[in-house]
């Protein structure tokens, strides 16, 4: 049987800080409410927020450079790409392209993946299903996004904006045989679309007759519209009790147990709502690695950036059990179980 192992991880943020202070004086908001309701100390927002070229692909791009340095791979050793997002650089086509060019790939298969926060688990999942059955060898994961170009920096967007970063991961999902250490062993992925609604943005939309009406009554279109609404309390509240159900399904279904775990990425979405899954499920504070502290919220990028993170730190080596699982918008959830 097929192994699937990571052969390389990267990430890449942009360089401009923003610290809680900064965006106090941009809307109604204070350093205490966003740390204390967040943790979140800081995250990175492009430089200049309609920039043409920091895009979420290129950011994508300079994480996808590293992990093929640590792979050793060059990116005509890449037979497919899966590219997640929810800040794509066009309405279509998706990133994955953009990215099969800026790399300089064959002419490779390239997957959009639109699952939000949970796009990463279901990537890596997808990936997996592709090396399992011997359909490719070396696959590039991606998780990037550009939030700040489309926040409401209002305080009417306060809520939202305070949470959301910029930032991109990768890594290099390759085909092994029986010897080699490392594989993932369980996955699974879950949605519930009548939530749909309760955290999404609308535009641009079928269902909200995007151009026609930004065209003939630009005045008519709503913020709540262009911007990212979420229903914060709801969210959290489901996060808090998928998390567990979607760790546990991931656990049994490869025979192992929380005992057995040596790292638990979480999405990265709020530092209370990992916590209260922690606490939840009885790990450690050395079993589970957070940094939403720097990043924010950077969505279907977070685990990929915390992942890679974790590795250069030296939290998890060859061998360890990893467990990654998310919650977002949709609603989507799901894990990715995987010995490193
Ligand atoms: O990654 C995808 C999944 N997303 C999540 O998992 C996010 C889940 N939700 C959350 O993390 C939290 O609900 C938030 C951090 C978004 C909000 O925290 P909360 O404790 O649920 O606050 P709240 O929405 O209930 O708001 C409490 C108060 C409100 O004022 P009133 O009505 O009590 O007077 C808000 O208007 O805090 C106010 N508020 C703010 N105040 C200062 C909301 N945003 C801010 C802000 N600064 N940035």
């Amino acid at each position: 049987m097929t192994k699937s192992i990571i052969k390389g991880i990267g990430h890449y943020v942009p360089e401009n800080v923003v610290t809680n202070d900064d965006l106090s004086k941009l809307m109604t908001t204070n350093v205490e409410w966003i740390t204390e309701r967040t943790g979140i100390k800081e995250r990175r927002h492009r430089k200049n927020r309609n920039d043409s070229e920091e895009t979420t692909a290129y950011l994508g791009f300079k994480a996808s450079q590293k992990a093929l340095e640590m792979a050793q791979l060059n990116a005509k050793n890449i037979d497919y790409i899966i590219f997640a997002t929810l800040s794509p650089d066009y309405y279509f086509p998706g990133c994955g392209v953009l990215l099969q060019e800026m790399l300089g790939c064959d002419t490779i298969g390239a997957l959009d993946v639109r699952n939000q926060c949970s796009g990463f688990v279901y990537a890596m999942s997808v990936a997996n299903a592709f090396i399992k059955s011997n359909t490719y060898k070396n696959i590039l994961v991606v998780g990037a996004e550009i939030h700040s170009f489309g926040l409401d920096f209002s305080d009417q967007g306060r809520g939202v904006s305070v949470i959301f970063g910029d930032g991109a991961g990768a890594v290099v999902l390759s085909a092994a045989d029986e010897a080699t250490s490392g594989d993932i062993l369980s996955v699974n992925m879950h949605s519930e679309g009548k939530y749909a609604d309760e955290l999404c943005t609308k535009f641009p939309g079928s269902k909200f007759g995007w151009s026609d009406r930004m065209r003939a009554e630009p005045e008519n279109v709503t913020d709540a519209e262009v911007y990212p609404i979420m229903n914060g309390n709801f969210v959290f509240k489901h996060a808090v009790t998928r998390f567990p159900e979607t760790m546990t399904e991931a656990l049994n279904k490869a025979g192992k147990t929380m005992e057995d775990l040596d790292m638990f990425i979480p999405h990265q979405a709020n530092l209370r709502i990992a916590q209260f899954v922690q606490q939840k499920m009885g790990l450690p504070e050395e079993k589970i690695f957070n940094n939403i502290q720097k990043y924010g919220n950077t969505t279907a990028a977070s685990i990929p950036i915390a992942l890679s993170e974790a590795i250069q730190q030296g939290k998890i080596k060859r061998g360890d059990l990893v467990l990654l699982s998310a919650f977002g918008s949709g609603f989507t959830w799901g894990s990715v179980l995987f010995e490193y």
